[in-house]
Formats: structure tokens, sequence, C-alpha cells
């Protein structure tokens, strides 16, 4: 019999539905996301997968359904994201989640380090203190003497692997990421996610991947399988 984990989940989605004017992108979505696990969303093209990740991160509302954010540590602390307005999700997306797409999506008149503080100035650390960590960051995800480069100066993998860095330099509860090496060759792409899993399990990050590949989804601990807006049958959960 299957145990019910008595640590609440971090994100919990219930029924959420999701149309776009006639097609209907998701259609009464269930999903638990646990602490610490890293999990693989898979599924056809045109199934709901960045629909759902929309929905599940706060980036857009849910037309029906609950998406409830349980922080950390604060059991007590839950956050319906699917009733927040804009400000207010915008504010939590800030605050703890981090968020890489296929196309790294950095800012291409910055260079790379400067990419990298956005977060952390957001948040209100000091320009230097960014800086610091900013290219602490980058050496680690092997990118010394990189940082000053513009994006269009970096290599497919590099600009992923700054766009990583960005995500992750203020150590969000969440890593969200749509496709994180959907661009990129198979020897690139296992490169980046290696580093991104050694630093997502280093800060205790849980992650919310998006990938069409079977080779990405199999570093995941468990996947879901998004299919007509629902949650498929095809899960495989690690030993
Ligand atoms: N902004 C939008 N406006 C209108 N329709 C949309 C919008 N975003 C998504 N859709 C539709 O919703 C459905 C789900 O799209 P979604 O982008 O979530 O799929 P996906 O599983 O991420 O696909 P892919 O693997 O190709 O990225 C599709 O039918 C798509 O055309
Ligand atoms: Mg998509």
């Amino acid at each position: 019999m299957k145990t019910t984990p008595t640590i609440p989940a971090l994100l919990s989605v219930r029924n959420v539905h999701k149309d776009f004017g006639p097609t209907p992108a998701l259609r009464g979505i269930d999903l638990d996301v646990h602490p610490g696990e890293v999990l693989a969303v898979m599924g056809p093209s045109g199934s709901g997968k960045s629909t759902l990740l929309h929905c599940m991160a706060g980036v857009m509302p849910p037309d029906h359904g609950t998406v409830t954010y349980t922080r950390p540590n604060a059991p007590e602390g839950s956050v319906e994201i699917s009733i927040l307005g804009e400000a207010a999700r915008s504010a939590l997306r800030l605050s703890e989640f981090g968020f890489v797409f296929q196309y790294g999506q950095l800012l291409p008149e910055l260079t790379a380090v400067d990419n990298v503080t956005i977060p952390l100035l957001l948040a209100g650390t000091k320009r230097r203190e960014a800086l610091r960590k900013a290219s602490g960051l980058l050496e680690r995800l092997g990118l010394a003497g990189q940082g000053e480069k513009l994006p269009g100066e970096l290599s497919g993998g590099q600009a992923q692997r700054v766009a990583i860095a960005r995500a992750m330099v203020a150590e969000p509860a969440v890593l969200f990421a749509d496709e994180p090496t959907g661009s990129l060759d198979s020897l690139a792409a296992e490169n980046v996610l290696t580093l991104l899993l050694e630093l997502v399990r280093e800060v205790g990050t849980t992650v919310v991947m998006i990938t069409h590949d079977p080779r990405t989804a199999a570093y995941a601990d468990r996947e879901v399988i998004v299919r007509d807006g629902m949650i498929g049958a095809g899960h495989r959960v690690a030993a």
C-alpha cells in the first residue's frame, strides 16, 4: 500500500483548468511536488506542460482549481498562489522561485555577470555583494573568465549555464525549468544538467523540469506525463 508522506507537498495542484479561448490547455490537473525532489514533466507538444508550469509558478492564474505553495519549514505559511493578484504573484516569484527556459532569455545588452546579478539587485542586495556572488557562481559553473562577455558572445551551453546561475543565485526554494537543455547538443546538455543538479541538491532547491528528452528525464527523481491537459499514466518513481 502506498504510504502518505507526512511532510506537506511544497506545491499542491488541485483540479486546475486553463483555457485559451476555445482551446482547453489544462483539463483538471492534480499534482503534488514534494520538498527536495526533482520532478520531470514530459508529454507531447501542445499537451499543456508550459501552461501547467506557468500556473504552478504564479506566472498566470488558472481559470479553475487551486495551486498551493507551502514554504519549506513553514507549513503554517501556505500561500494559495492561484488566488493572488499580479503584484503578489510577482513578489512571490522573485522571493521564492527561479526560472530557466529553453533559450536562456538573458538580457542581450548586459554582460553575463550582470545578468546573474539581476535577481539579487531586485531583492535589494548591494551591487558589490551581488557581483561577488554572481562571479562565484559563474566560476562554480565552469565560466571563470567569461563573466564580462555579452550573451551573444557565449556558446549555447555557456549561455545556458549563465541562465542557470541567474536562476539559482538567490537560492530559490523552487526552480522551474522549461526545456532547459532543449537547445543544446547531447554532450552540452549532459554537462549543463549535471551542474544544475549538483547545484540544486547543494542548495536544497526543488525542481520542476519540463523535458521532451527521456535522457534528461532520467536525471529526475520522478516523472509525470501530461496528455491533453491531464496527468496521464506512466509515472516512474526512482528506487
Ligand atoms: N498564450 C496562448 N494563447 C493561446 N493558446 C495558447 C497559449 N499558450 C498555449 N496555448 C495552447 O494551449 C495548449 C497547450 O500549450 P502549451 O504551451 O502548454 O503546450 P506544451 O506541452 O508546453 O507544448 P510544447 O512541448 O510544444 O512546448 C496548446 O494547444 C497551445 O496552442
Ligand atoms: Mg512548452
